[in-house]
């Protein structure tokens, strides 16, 4: 699909590091909107888990690239499955974690998962993803692109109080995974051009969301 094709279709790109509030924001964005959500981030997780449960190396990208390219993913408000078997719990391990930022290094395994989310959002006539390079490479005409972020200190709570785990720990994770995302060679975490950025921090949720929606021009 070239860009004339994508361009048509109403997206609202969201990226930004780990714990900026994108899938909260994403997902009651898109219920305002009657849109559907997609969580990219889920997809490079579910290449993760087979690459794991299928003994493939992970630093074999070749090996993983050809994993990607043959696995059926479905990521939905039904939960995420790979070829059909549910791994919505097994995408979130704090082993997935470690490695889903290699896989995401893997140049060919996002030109796999970039052509998934085009065809996603056309057969939906649009949508609102969320990722880190959905303003930058995936949509890059997208209706709005925003990039959310919060301080270190606030994303490291607010995943600590999503899984219950030790905030230093938490926030050692995410800043060894974010500096990864920021550094990598193929489309690296980074604001994209024409992108609004928006700090979450301290923020209710509501508050952020009136401020897209006023971005869209659509009354709260
Ligand atoms: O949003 P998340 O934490 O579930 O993302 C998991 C990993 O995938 C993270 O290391 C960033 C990467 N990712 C990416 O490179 N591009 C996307 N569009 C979405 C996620």
């Amino acid at each position: 699909m070239n860009r004339a094709d994508v361009s048509s279709v109403f997206v609202v790109a969201i990226d930004g590091p780990a714990g900026a509030g994108k899938s909260t924001i994403g997902r009651a964005l898109a219920a305002r909107l009657g849109l559907e959500y997609l969580d990219t981030g889920a997809m490079y997780r579910s290449v993760t888990v087979a690459a794991m449960r299928g003994n493939v190396d992970i630093t074999d990208s070749e090996a993983v690239a050809a994993l990607a390219r043959r696995i059926e993913i479905h990521v939905g408000s039904d939960g995420v499955r790979v070829d059909g078997i549910d791994v919505t719990e097994a995408i979130r391990t704090p082993e997935v974690n470690a490695l889903v930022s290699t896989v995401a290094a893997n140049a060919s395994v996002r030109a796999e998962m970039v052509q998934r989310q085009r065809a996603w959002a056309r057969d939906r006539g649009g949508g609102v993803l969320e990722g880190r390079d959905i303003g930058s490479v995936v949509f890059p005409d997208a209706r709005l692109k925003v990039f959310l972020t919060a301080s270190a200190d606030e994303r490291a709570q607010r995943r600590a109080l999503e899984s219950g785990g030790d905030v230093q720990e938490i926030a050692d994770s995410i800043r060894s995974r974010d500096r990864k995302d920021s550094e990598r060679a193929v489309a690296p975490l980074a604001e994209a051009d024409g992108a609004i950025v928006v700090d979450t921090t301290g923020r209710p949720v509501e508050d952020v969301l009136e401020e897209l929606l006023g971005l869209l021009g659509v009354n709260p």
